[in-house]
Order: C-alpha cells, then sequence, then structure tokens
C-alpha cells in the first residue's frame, strides 16, 4: 500500500468518526431555511510541491454569521465528480475569526490539478479547482492583478483571465479599497463608511466578495496575493499614516485591517500567525522554471522621504535630500536580508519578483513620486544588487500600483542609462480603478527612455506565458470598466528572451 493510499484511508476513517459525532450533537444551528452559508466563495492559495491552503468564509448571504463556533467539513479529490477522493477533514469555522476556514493540505501528488469543497450547516459550497505546483516545468501560467476599487469598475476582467485558465493568478495589492474618491463615476457603491474596525473592514471585504466575476476567479484557480496600501489606507507605511495619528492609534486600526485580509484570504496560517506578526514575504516555485518571491513593502517601510513626521502620503519629490539617506528602508532590515539570501541561492530559470510599486525611475514633472522605489533609492540598489547575483539568471520584476501598463528595462544604476540592462519590469494596470492624472505619467516614455511602453488609461491584466528560452506577457486590457458586459482583448505582447534582460514587442 502507498503512503498516499494509506494516509487517505486514515483521513476518511477520521472523516467518518466526525460525521457520527455530527449526527449525535443534531447541530440546531443547522439548515436554517434558506441559509447560504457560502456566499463569500470558495478560494485556494500558494501551491506548493505537495499541497495548498484552502480557504471559505462562512455567512449568512454575506453577512456575519450569527453563530459560535461551527463545525465545517471539507474534500480534496482528484478529479472534480469527487469519485477519488484523497483528504478529508473538519474545521471549526469560529466567530474570533469572523467563522473563516483556513485548511493548509499537504502530502498530494506535484504538478497536477485538484478540486475541493467544503460542508456546514446543511449545505455544500461550490466545487473549487485548484494545483500543486510541478517538480519540473516546461510552462507555467500565470496572471498578475493588482488594484481594484469597487466602485469605480466592473471586475470583468476576471472572465478573461478564467478564460486563459491561468496556473496561479498573483495579486499585487489594492485588493480591497478603503476609501471613496468622490471626483470619479461610479458604477456601484460601497455599503457603509470607510473601515477603520475590524467590523469595517470585514465589511468590505466582504462586500468585494459580492463580486461574482472575483469569486469565480478565487473558485478557479489558486492565488498568491499580498497587499499594498489601501488594505488598511492609502499611502500608509509601516505605522505612519494619512492623518499623522499617533503610532499606537493607528497601530490598532492596522491590525484589524490585517486580520480582516488575513480572514478573507487564501494564506496559509503557519505564515500568519507567528509571534513577531503577520508575514507575507515568502517564496512560491514552478519547478525549475520560475521561482517567486512575494515581498511586503508596507509593514516594515520607511517613511515616504521629507514628509512631515507621522505623516504619510505619495509627493512628487525632487531637492529632496532625505531619499538618500542610507538608513531607508522599503522592507524592513529582516525581509531584505530573507530576499538577499534566497536570491543567492536561486535555482530557476527565471525568477519572478512580485511586488507593489515600480522599481525603474518614472520621472515626472514635478520630480520623482515619493512612493515608488523612486523614493527609496539606496534601498532600491540593494535590491538591484540582490537581483544582479549570479544565481538569478532571468529578473523580471512584477509591480502595480499606478494604474498603468508599463514595461521598463532596469539598469544596473538605475538612473544611469549608460549602465547595463540587468531586469525588465512588468507593471500590471488597476483590474478597475481610476487612472493618474495625464499630468503626472502622459509624457513618461518620452521623459523616461528605459520605459519600452506605457499605457495610463486602460485596466486589465497581465498574463505571462513563461517557457525556458522565453517569457512572454499579454497586457490584456478591458474595452470600459464602466460596462458590466465589457470585453478584454490583447493591447500589446512583449518578450524576455533566456539571458537577454529586456523586454521587447512582439
Ligand atoms: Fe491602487
Amino acid at each position: 500500500m502507498s503512503r498516499l493510499t494509506r494516509r487517505g484511508l486514515v483521513a476518511a476513517s477520521a472523516a467518518l468518526a466526525l460525521a457520527r459525532a455530527d449526527a449525535v450533537l443534531g447541530l440546531e444551528m443547522d439548515r436554517r431555511a434558506g441559509l447560504d452559508p457560502f456566499a463569500l466563495g470558495v478560494a485556494s492559495g500558494d501551491p506548493g510541491l505537495d499541497g495548498f491552503v484552502l480557504w471559505t468564509r462562512l455567512s449568512d448571504h454575506g453577512a456575519p454569521l450569527d453563530a459560535p463556533s461551527v463545525p465545517v467539513t471539507y474534500e480534496v479529490a482528484e478529479d472534480e465528480a469527487f469519485a477519488r477522493i484523497v483528504r478529508r477533514g473538519r474545521r471549526a469555522a469560529s466567530p474570533g475569526l469572523a467563522h473563516a476556514v483556513h485548511v493548509e493540505i499537504s502530502g498530494l501528488r506535484p504538478g497536477r490539478p485538484y478540486w475541493y469543497r467544503f460542508q456546514a450547516l446543511g449545505a455544500v459550497s461550490p466545487v473549487g479547482r485548484t494545483v500543486t505546483a510541478p517538480r519540473r516545468a516546461q510552462r507555467a501560467r500565470i496572471a498578475v492583478a493588482s488594484c481594484q476599487h469597487f466602485e469605480l469598475g466592473w471586475f470583468t476582467a476576471y472572465r478573461d483571465l478564467v478564460a486563459a485558465e491561468p496556473d496561479l493568478v498573483v495579486q499585487l495589492g489594492d485588493y480591497i479599497y478603503e476609501n471613496s474618491y468622490a471626483q470619479f463615476p461610479k458604477v456601484r457603491t460601497f455599503d457603509g463608511p470607510e473601515p477603520v474596525d475590524l467590523a469595517g473592514y470585514r465589511r468590505r471585504h466582504a462586500l468585494y466578495k459580492s463580486d461574482r466575476d472575483l469569486r469565480e476567479a478565487h473558485r478557479a484557480t489558486p492565488w498568491a496575493v499580498t497587499w499594498d496600501d489601501h488594505e488598511v489606507e492609502n499611502d500608509y507605511a509601516d505605522l505612519a499614516n494619512l492623518k499623522a495619528l499617533e503610532p499606537s492609534v493607528f497601530a490598532r486600526r492596522r491590525a484589524a485591517a490585517y486580520q480582516a485580509y488575513f480572514e478573507h484570504m487564501p494564506v496559509r496560517p503557519s505564515l500568519w500567525a507567528r509571534p513577531d506578526g503577520p508575514r507575507l514575504h515568502r517564496r512560491l516555485a514552478w519547478g525549475d522554471l520560475v521561482g517567486l518571491p512575494i515581498l511586503d513593502g508596507r509593514q516594515r517601510r520607511s517613511i515616504q522621504a521629507c514628509n512631515a513626521p507621522r505623516q504619510a502620503g505619495n509627493r512628487p519629490r525632487r531637492d529632496c535630500a532625505e531619499l538618500e539617506a542610507p538608513g531607508r528602508t522599503m522592507l524592513g532590515a529582516a525581509q531584505e536580508a530573507w530576499l538577499a539570501d534566497g536570491l543567492k541561492r536561486e535555482t530557476a530559470r527565471w525568477t519572478l519578483l512580485a511586488q507593489q510599486t515600480p522599481v525603474a525611475p518614472i520621472a515626472t514633472p514635478e520630480g520623482v513620486m515619493s512612493d515608488q522605489w523612486d523614493g527609496y533609492p539606496v534601498a532600491r540598489r540593494r535590491l538591484i544588487d540582490g537581483l544582479t547575483q549570479p544565481a538569478v539568471r532571468n529578473a523580471v520584476i512584477l509591480s502595480g500600483d499606478v494604474h498603468a501598463f508599463i514595461v521598463a528595462d532596469l539598469h544596473a544604476r538605475p538612473e544611469r542609462p549608460e549602465t547595463p540592462v540587468v531586469a525588465t519590469e512588468l507593471v500590471t494596470t488597476c483590474l478597475a480603478a481610476s487612472h493618474a492624472p495625464r499630468a503626472r505619467y502622459g509624457q513618461a516614455q518620452a521623459r523616461n527612455p528605459h520605459l519600452k511602453f506605457a499605457d495610463i488609461e486602460r485596466s486589465g491584466y497581465l498574463l505571462l506565458d513563461v517557457r525556458p528560452d522565453r517569457l512572454e506577457a499579454d497586457l490584456r486590457a478591458v474595452s470600459d470598466q464602466g460596462d458590466p458586459d465589457g470585453k478584454t482583448a490583447s493591447l500589446a505582447r512583449f518578450a524576455v528572451e533566456d539571458g537577454q534582460p529586456g523586454a521587447r514587442r512582439g
């Protein structure tokens, strides 16, 4: 008997025992008329060689469930019909975590699809599809998304993404927005004021999961997520914040936002529940083909340069000596050390660095924007030193944040175009949100010759097709984010050849 089968049998008999316990308990909260506990959907994330994390959150049609701890069973199968179930078990969904459930599955076979579902309160969840990462790979298809403002656009780009059947979705932050923008037309509205506490952030996340396109994208494929600023508050940096509130005051808001984020995302609890606080930086891999370090550029970063004390904010800067202060950091010392160490030992053909804000310099008429890596030039040098380690064969940086498609060459000293190109940067636009003022980035390419492409008007996502000899990026743009039936099509394609940093059209 194989190890796998034996484990499966043990799990199956344990589940049977649990089912009997359920029957004895009677579960008076069970089978309420019309209750739809799985209205927020299902999700999977962070695929490894032998497993992934599964997620759901029980609710009452999206509203918080008025119940104590509720038993939830899960099943993982090798086929969509659940004829070959390989894992089965039970978790408690507790009110302390908004009845969210995270299950880390391990011991599965690499490089194959799995299907999963949950059962609770007499209901069965939709069936999700996920995958384990392969041991070796000749191809990886990775979708990259960021910045989805619920009020400002429909999330129709996700229909195109689901149809493309990527192996993995990488979400680079601004998954939710905390704030409204009165100056832009709305396609729908938030259901309450800006969240500042746990109940508020939970409501906001649940509202997002009411979007069918978003739910379907989670159900169709595993995600790897990281956050940017709007998961808490625009432009925050560590504990510096927009209103310059006392750090201890803002720390409470941030902790609430972080908890709600975890409760609604397919993030591994083993990564999250750490004594030194939540940790989002980690490395995924797609066999020997793709190494995927994922960064957190918010939690530990220095405040933007030349701001008032404690007052976060993205400003155009020039003649700001603080920019060059050597102690300034985007990632914090521990994450920087972790990244440098990992890059030194990189083994994959392609290193895709998933992070938030653009790394390549983008000069604007007013200066550089202080919230991007332009505002952290010394830390950027350290980042590039890591990416130019001999072990890193092809460095491709994935960025979001600026609501524009940008393809850039990254030079060894990024501000000096005479230095060699050492990496490629692919910036995905917003999935749905407002676009920056034309005056800021309208002349981006003319002012910044290392930018190969810039489109500051379209919403959409990036679809990467990675093979050993070549990485192709398809810039997928939505026809009109204000149209609930908007169509998504290719706006441009770029390719990076193995061993040749820098993207070319085609
Ligand atoms: Fe954004």
